[in-house]
């Protein structure tokens, strides 16, 4: 069985004070969903310590939104995968569309990240996903296997068996216009696909995000879909209302 995840990406925005706020508001209706549902909170760096210790125990796990591709040194405002595990931290968000397109993330630098985030026993959520001008040209598959081929594919077994996999096309980020359940199963499939090419069945395993624009009244009908094993939430994930009424949309 797949684990069945939604995890809230608050990108730039809430102060720690705010965040802090948030995540309890998160946990204190928590109970409201399946225990089936895993929960991941993913705020900036300078709320995860706080954000750490006020979801411990209740379920609530939590990841960083990035970590720096060296181990340490003088790396002037990075902030490492070590740095960010020792605090209790389990996930990070790795290759998300706005780190590839506004600080020229490439697959190199990605491999090094996904190497120091494993090293320090953090669980990357690796993103993928393509533009609008790559899905009016039909080329969304090629963009989306050759992002998984150049990264993923590097990893061991053992690696993978930890990965989360979130399919995030870049039109349909903060844009509100979310992909149909249709075109998110299509290219889920074809993502699952790609990886048991690779590491073959251990790829069923593999939890697969939805991303973009997914909201309470979209995510049940998206998350229905068979190889579609939750989401990536953005806007939504900034009202605990919201994000958790996400949780309550799966039927499978
Ligand atoms: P929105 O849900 O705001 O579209 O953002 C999705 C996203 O980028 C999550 O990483």
């Amino acid at each position: 069985m797949r684990k069945k995840i939604v995890a809230g990406n608050w990108k730039m925005n809430t102060t720690p004070v705010e965040g802090v706020e948030l995540a309890k508001n998160v946990v204190a209706g928590r109970g409201e969903v399946c225990s089936c549902v895993d929960f991941i909170v993913c705020p900036p760096f300078t709320h995860l310590s706080e954000v750490v210790k006020v979801t411990r125990g209740s379920g609530i796990a939590v990841g960083a939104q990035n970590c720096a591709a060296e181990a340490k040194g003088a790396y002037t405002g990075e902030v490492s995968a070590q740095m960010i595990a020792s605090l209790g931290v389990e996930y990070v968000i790795l290759g998300h569309s706005e780190r590839r397109e506004y600080y020229g993330e490439t697959s190199k630098t990605l491999n090094a990240k996904m190497e120091q985030a494993y090293a320090n026993g953090l669980t990357p959520i690796y993103c993928v996903g393509e533009k609008l001008d790559e899905r009016e040209a039909g080329k969304h598959f090629d963009v989306v296997k050759a992002q998984l081929e150049e990264v993923v594919y590097n990893l061991t077994e053992e690696q993978f068996a930890k990965l989360v996999v979130a399919y995030e096309p870049v039109w349909a980020i903060g844009t509100g216009k979310t992909a149909t359940a249709e075109q998110a199963q299509e290219i889920h499939a074809f993502i699952r696909e790609v990886l048991r090419a690779r590491f073959g069945a251990k790829a069923d395993d593999t939890a697969i995000l939805y991303g973009g624009s997914c909201k309470p009244s979209n995510a049940a009908e998206i998350f229905a879909k068979a190889d579609v094993d939750g989401g990536l939430i953005g806007g939504a994930a900034l009202k605990a209302e919201d994000f958790l009424a996400i949780g309550k949309g799966f039927s499978k």
